[in-house]
């Protein structure tokens, strides 16, 4: 008899059922744990059953660098989670960012992008794709408009993050999607800051989500990961063997860690989102804050947009000191429990001074147009108690306000 759980549609689950069960493939051991393929190939047979496999006749996994037991546990439940087709996993989000671009450029096509970006994702637009022919337009990206003036007839496709690092701005990924399906473009959306929870971009009209899995998903500090979702139809003409050919692949310990990472997803990114709300609203309380950055407030410049596409404010907020560099810098060292770091979506909580570390890259004016200024700060918050990350955040105001009293003591 079948037992109905097992023929359940996983795709019919919520969220926090699919991402503890879904994409399994259970060894002839019935382990509980999903099993750790820690194997680079894969034995046939016979030699027939290896021709079936290089000719795509016989479905069973050939090398790691393209197919792996563990990274399709992984892909599988990422696909879930999206509502995605396929996904290919990869060695880290760099490594979907530059496969979801590369994947589907020629010399000779054109690339719109929004200019607010991380910065390794800027040098790929920037720098690296121009090398090859690709010409590159950044656009400010909250600008539909902008948009618009900045199609070519070779224009091939458009690549944006929301909300953006580090000012957190909203870009309208429906409105986006709308002008460049018009123009026969695609859409790719960095999903990092959203977190696959909050924010559902193919739903918006994207046609491929990327992720460094190193954020949220990991969340506990350990391992870098990656991944691209998107349509059966856009893994297969640009993705996939882009991946198989070049070798950015996901090392099968890592997709394991983040397997099992995802287990816990919801319950951190919630618990973290709720502290964050309540951090925001504590920052911008406070005589030190000149103005706190945060999609899930009310006084959000583009809080209608935030609450349309997202169901969430996130787990980051910036906020800016009066003071400058120096205000920020004594804020930043005075901190006891939040840690000073570049990353972000960790179970600790990190703070970063934008302007000298991740966004050291874009010019002042350029800088100065994305709102990165001297005084601003981003924080991700973990998963610590939010009143101690209140208090420990209240003592080091207290102490870059007034450094000369502090210094006395
Ligand atoms: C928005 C965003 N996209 C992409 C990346 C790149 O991810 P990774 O460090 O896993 O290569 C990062 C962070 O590093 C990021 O913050």
């Amino acid at each position: 008899m079948t037992n109905p759980r097992k023929s359940r549609d996983p795709r019919t689950l919520r969220p926090a059922t699919q991402l503890v069960h879904g994409g399994s493939l259970r060894s002839a051991f019935e382990e509980t744990s999903e099993a750790l393929f820690l194997t680079q190939g894969y034995l046939y047979d016979t030699s027939e059953i290896a021709e079936a496999r290089f000719k795509g006749e016989d479905t069973g996994f050939v090398y790691s660098r393209f197919s792996n037991p563990t990274v399709a546990m992984f892909e599988r439940r990422m696909a879930l989670l999206e509502g995605a087709e396929a996904a290919r996993a990869t060695a880290s989000g760099m490594a979907a960012v530059t496969a979801a671009l590369m994947g589907q450029l020629k010399a000779g096509d054109h690339v719109v992008a929004a200019r607010a970006l991380f910065g390794s994702c800027l040098y790929v637009v920037e720098d690296l794709l121009p090398r090859f022919g690709v010409a590159s337009t950044l656009v400010e990206g909250r600008d539909l408009d902008a948009w618009r003036l900045a199609l070519r007839p070779n224009t091939k496709t458009a690549f944006l993050e929301s909300p953006t690092n580090p000012t957190l701005e909203i870009v309208d990924i429906a409105g986006v999607a709308e002008i460049m399906h018009a123009n026969g473009a695609t859409v790719v959306v960095d999903n990092v800051f959203a977190t696959p929870l909050l924010q559902h971009p193919l739903k918006l009209g994207a046609d491929c989500v990327v992720y460094s899995a190193t954020k949220h998903i990991d969340g506990q500090g350990r391992v870098l990961g990656g991944v691209i979702l998107g349509s059966e139809k856009f893994i297969a003409d640009h993705i996939h063997n882009f991946l198989r050919q070049t070798g950015p692949c996901l090392s099968p310990f890592n997709a394991w860690t983040l397997l099992k990472s995802l287990e816990t997803l919801p319950v951190r990114v919630a618990a973290q989102a709720r502290s964050t709300e309540r951090i925001a609203d504590f920052l911008s309380g406070h005589p030190a804050v000149l103005r706190t950055l945060y999609p899930g407030r009310a006084d959000h410049p583009q809080a209608d947009l935030a609450r349309r596409q997202m169901s969430g404010g996130g787990t980051l907020l910036a906020f800016e000191v009066g003071g400058g560099k120096a205000a920020a810098f004594r804020m930043a060292n005075a901190l006891s429990i939040i840690g000073i770091s570049n990353n972000l979506g960790d179970a600790k909580s990190l703070i970063t001074h934008p302007e000298t570390t991740t966004h050291q890259r874009p010019k002042p004016e350029q800088r100065a147009a994305l709102g990165i200024g001297p005084g601003l700060l981003r924080l991700s918050v973990g998963l610590e108690d939010a009143e101690d990350l209140i208090e420990d955040l209240g003592q080091a105001l207290e102490k870059a306000a007034s450094p000369r009293r502090h210094a006395a003591e």
